[in-house]
């Protein structure tokens, strides 16, 4: 597999085309932003534990029987993904509270959240991700009746797969966002699945183990990554 010229550059990861015009190369690069790009912060290693993280991840839910874009890794920072035409809809999972429904609703940090809710945001970083819901998503064209009922049901798959691998490891899966996207006209998981994008705390002392570390100031972000991956069984070497 060749990489050939760069076809986007994300906040994270970087994109580029390959010889195979339906295969991409994703490249996690260790560039770290939050709050919509007003924190940003090069944290040394991440694009290497993010990239093994999510091929580990990626790799269970297959096994789990969950379609994913991820074909294997190429390096330790990079890997070949099916190339998708992405749905701009991020699939939000609650299991317990925290963050953005903590601040909107005013409900307090670690209140379990049963039935686990599921939310969607439309991928915008110029609207900064708003909310929004099925009936906007169809009218304003981001994504079919279909397409959204595909997603709902593959989100909550993803969560007792998540949820359980996670619990063995002693860790509680928070919350977490999903992005989905078409290969020749099914849908399939796309982009990553790394502690960047979820929250994770452990299961005795809720620490927390996720990108809040760095939200927050609290240091040790990427020792915290590669903690969570040691307790699930990815490996790093
Ligand atoms: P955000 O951080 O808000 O997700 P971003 O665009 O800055 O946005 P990055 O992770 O840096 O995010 O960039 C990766 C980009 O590649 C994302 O826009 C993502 O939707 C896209 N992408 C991920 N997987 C695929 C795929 N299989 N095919 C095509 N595009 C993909
Ligand atoms: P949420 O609490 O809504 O946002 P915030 O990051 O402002 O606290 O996010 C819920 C989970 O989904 C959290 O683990 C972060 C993740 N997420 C992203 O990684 N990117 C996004 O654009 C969104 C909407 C959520």
């Amino acid at each position: 597999m060749k990489k050939r010229q760069e076809l986007y550059a994300g906040k994270a990861k970087s994109v580029y085309y390959t010889d195979d015009p339906d295969r991409l190369i994703l490249q996690f690069r260790d560039d770290t932003s939050a709050f919509d790009g007003r924190k940003k912060e090069a944290l040394s290693r991440k694009g290497m534990v993010n990239n093994k993280f999510n091929a580990f991840i990626m790799g269970k839910l297959e096994e789990a029987g969950v379609g994913t874009h991820f074909d294997g890794l190429v390096s330790d920072t990079e890997c070949v993904v099916k190339k998708l035409e992405m749905i701009p809809v991020e699939c939000v999972i609650r299991n317990i509270a925290a963050g953005g429904l903590c601040k909107r609703l005013g409900i307090e940090e670690g209140r379990e959240l049963d039935p686990p809710t599921f939310e969607l945001f439309l991928k915008n970083d110029e609207l900064h991700d708003p909310m929004i819901n099925e009936s906007l998503a169809e009218t304003l064209g981001f994504a079919t009746p279909e397409q959204l009922a595909r997603m709902k049901v593959l989100t909550y798959q993803v969560n007792d797969v998540l949820k359980a691998l996670f619990a063995a490891g002693g860790i509680l899966l928070v919350d977490y966002k999903l992005e989905f996207g078409l290969f020749k006209d099914e849908i399939l998981l796309g982009d990553e699945f790394s502690p960047d994008g979820c929250r994770l705390w452990d299961a005795k002392t809720r620490e927390k183990f996720d990108k809040d570390r760095f939200r927050q100031g609290l240091g040790g972000v990427i020792e915290a990554y590669e903690e969570v991956g040691r307790r699930i069984g990815v490996s790093f070497d």
